[in-house]
């Protein structure tokens, strides 16, 4: 049997993962020579670290000036649940999801918080829910881009400005590589670990006037713990957004966030970080037109992520076998990629349909990208071919 070459050259960067994702270009622990370690992070310095990083995040993303951020403990998970926790129940919820962590923002809305008046909205994997069906007089729960079916919302148009309901968004693949339209969104969260390529376990949450509105006129039915609590005598801790977190963070790891913020701002801001993931996303695109064994697991141009890139196999030898069979096609590839220092974690999220996820956020570069294809048809081909001696 012919063998199919490697390619000659490998990617500078195999690291393609879609969270933590890689540091930036250049990157080194010299970078965090100046976190205030040992020091309280309510010491003068440390603060001025923490609202420094709150500053940077506003001018970078843009975010309007009568907008709140705050740092919060346990990464996008907990930017998340703490809105959730703090302002449903106020008045009917859409839940709308159309991946795994879309649908785990359902779970906690419809049996850990048990909301009665609760609607379910989902679309399967490379789809997108119609945003037309969609209650915005409703509070509304959604993720702006599914890193696991790297789809994601193409502009914020459906939604009204003049929306009775708070629209909560998970932007954590989104943020600071696509548009998010603050003025259709009233509470905004992520993570670090994803599109700056910082560290995990802190997170992001914006919030709009509307947010802070309901959470100084709601008391949820159920008992909030401390780590969620963003007011106080029914009053916003203003604190909270200026950099008093409600507890310790690593200011190594705020270090790091403001090294990757100032990174952006270098580099030319928001523009060129987005510029980096189209440009990534665009090498992906051709690459795929040119072999027609692969295709892109969301399944229009308009819903196709520039961040969580995700892939599917085409081949009819590959569609033919059974869903096991093609998840386990799927993972020989990934691991092929990986025994070669070619790709690492690239293969599909494990709830995902099989295939490969290779992140294009602003951190990874171009040359990396165009690196790794060529390897791919590779690695699809010596799978294929331990397919064929297998049915021999
Ligand atoms: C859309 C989405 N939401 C939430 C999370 C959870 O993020 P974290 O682990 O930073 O809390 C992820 C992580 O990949 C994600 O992709």
């Amino acid at each position: 049997m012919a063998t199919f070459p490697k390619p000659d050259a490998r990617p500078a960067d195999p690291r393609f993962s879609s969270g933590p994702c890689a540091k930036r270009p250049g990157w080194s622990l010299e970078a965090l020579g100046d976190a205030p370690l040992g020091r309280s992070h309510r010491a003068k310095l440390g603060k001025a670290k923490l609202k420094q990083a709150i500053d940077d995040t506003r001018e970078v993303l843009g975010v309007p000036a009568d907008y709140r951020i705050a740092i919060v403990p346990a990464s996008d998970t907990g930017a998340v649940e703490m809105a959730m926790w703090s302002l449903l129940g106020a008045r009917p919820v859409d839940m709308v999801a159309w991946e795994s962590f879309g649908s785990g923002w359902v779970t906690d809305a419809v049996k850990q918080l048990k909301l009665t008046d609760a609607r379910v909205l989902e679309a399967p994997y490379g789809e997108i829910v119609d945003f037309a069906t969609v209650n915005f007089d409703h509070d509304v729960v959604f993720t702006w881009n599914g890193t696991t079916s790297g789809v994601r919302v193409p502009n914020g148009d459906a939604i009204p400005a003049n929306r009775q309901g708070l629209t909560i968004c998970d932007a954590t693949s989104a943020a600071f590589a696509q548009d998010l339209p603050y003025d259709k969104l009233d509470v905004v969260t992520f993570s670090w670990q994803k599109v700056l390529g910082g560290e995990a376990a802190h997170g992001m949450l914006i919030l709009s006037p509307r947010a802070v509105e309901r959470l100084e006129s709601y008391k949820p039915a159920w008992p909030l713990p401390k780590i969620f609590r963003m007011t106080k005598g029914g009053k916003l801790i203003e604190g909270l957004f200026e950099g008093e977190t409600i507890n310790t963070p690593s200011m190594l790891c705020v270090e790091d966030y403001l090294d990757a913020l100032a990174w952006a701002k270098r580099i030319g801001g928001l523009a060129e970080l987005k510029r980096r993931a189209d440009a990534n996303l665009a090498a992906v695109e051709r690459f795929v037109e040119a072999n027609d064994w692969l295709g892109f697991l969301p399944k229009t141009r308009e819903i196709r992520s520039n961040t969580s890139v995700c892939l599917t196999f085409t081949d009819p030898t590959v569609t033919a076998l059974s869903p096991a069979d093609q998840a386990a096609f799927a993972k020989g590839v990934a691991s092929a990629l990986e025994k070669e220092g070619a790709a690492l974690d690239v293969g599909a999220y494990r709830d995902a349909p099989p295939g490969l996820r290779i992140w294009c956020g602003a951190t990874v570069e171009l040359a990396s990208i165009e690196a790794l294809l060529p390897w791919i048809a590779w690695a699809f081909e010596a799978e294929k071919q331990k397919l064929a001696a297998k049915a021999a």
